[in-house]
């Protein structure tokens, strides 16, 4: 039975691969610092909760692992440039180093998460591919390409490396994610009937459902070597590069009530539409959900009473909200404790 090692398991994304890992029947090592709570992964025989720092793993970490993914990440923009040097430190450094390590402890393969974002923002017609010219404009932009310039020459013939430069996701995850767009969209129009919109509607963005994010790693952990080591995939698809106020027409389209577009601003002329078609060729995978499919599986959750928006859900607040509490409990603290102390 192979095992995986995931960093950033406890994540949107994480969370969402972990148990598709162990039904395939991989054994799991799922490292993160679980920020977001411990409830986001249900126990089983095969899975390892290791609660660790990614800046701090150490080669015995990488024991009897035959792949690692490499989630891990202070995961928005937003975060980013509040959190600049922990961004850089855990998006760029502790990535490259697990690479390095999991590399000299023998396992076979690594895929780094990247993101669509490096292309930054480009001409309204322009569509860009992997050998585009990138254009990262946030600290989470930057740091994501320097995880990719850092892990990539790593790859040789013992060492798999494949980058995925995965589009914006969406849909429904145990540690959900309303920060962003289509989730955010459809928790708006199912409050309060209202998706509200940034002026003019024409500027172009990328999407890729959580499900399909997690499929395209699966894939690589058996892709065929030759096809995928050393190489960076676009992962989205053609249909789901979005006009944002096409997609909130379709939302409203897919949603059983009546929903109205809200615009405000100024028009954003920020673009960047990305082509997919390598992944499609290379790995012969489709993308299986549109935006509408999943504004519609996230409405229904939220209908079911199954989802809400916690304080968990928008990633920025709760990191500000861990940093705050951080600093009062640090104030308050006596004996290791605030009323209850040790004996
Ligand atoms: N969600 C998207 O739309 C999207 C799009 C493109 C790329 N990505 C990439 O996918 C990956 C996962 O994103 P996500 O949406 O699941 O983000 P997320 O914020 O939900 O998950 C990140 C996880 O990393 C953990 N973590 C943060 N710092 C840590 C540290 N120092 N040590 C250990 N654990 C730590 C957090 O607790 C969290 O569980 C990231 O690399 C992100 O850049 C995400």
């Amino acid at each position: 039975m192979k095992q995986v090692l995931v960093t950033g398991a406890g994540g949107y994304i994480g969370s969402a691969l972990v148990p598709k890992l162990l039904e395939k029947g991989y054994k799991v090592k799922a490292v993160d610092r679980y920020f977001f709570g411990h409830d986001k992964l249900n126990s089983h025989e095969n899975l390892r909760i290791i609660q660790e720092d990614t800046r701090r793993l150490k080669p015995e970490h990488f024991a009897e692992v035959d792949a690692v993914i490499d989630l891990v990440a202070i995961s928005n923009d937003s975060s980013g440039e509040l959190f600049k040097k922990a961004t850089y430190e855990i998006n760029h450094i502790s990535r490259v180093h697990t690479a390095v390590t999991a590399k000299q402890m023998g396992v076979k393969r690594y895929i780094l998460s990247s993101s669509c974002s490096l292309y930054g923002f480009q001409d309204q017609d322009a569509i860009v591919d992997e050998s585009s010219l990138t254009n990262p404009l946030t600290v989470y932009a930057k740091a994501n390409e320097k995880a990719e310039l850092g892990v990539l020459p790593l790859a040789d013939q013992t060492f798999i490396v494949t980058v995925i430069r995965q589009a914006t996701a969406f849909g429904y995850s145990p540690r959900m994610r309303f920060d962003l767009a289509i989730n955010g969209m459809t928790y708006g129009a199912w409050e309060n009937g209202v998706i509200p919109l940034m002026r003019d509607g024409t500027q172009w963005r990328p999407f890729v459902h959580v499900d399909d994010t997690t499929d395209v790693m699966c894939l690589l952990l058996e892709a065929e070597r030759s096809l995928i080591n050393g190489q960076i995939f676009n992962v989205g698809s053609n249909e789901n590069n979005y006009q944002l106020g096409e997609l909130a027409e379709e939302i409203v389209s897919a949603l059983p009530k009546t929903v109205k577009i809200e615009w405000y601003g100024d028009p954003d002329h920020r673009s960047y539409r990305v082509n997919f078609d390598k992944i499609e060729q290379t790995l012969n995978w489709k993308a299986k959900w549109s935006g509408a499919d999943g504004a519609l599986e996230v409405y229904r959750k939220l209908e079911s009473g199954k989802l809400t928006k916690s304080e968990h859900t928008i990633t920025l607040n709760w990191y500000k909200d861990l940093m705050k509490w951080h600093q009062i409990i640090k104030e308050v603290e006596k004996y290791g404790g605030i009323l209850d102390i040790e004996t």
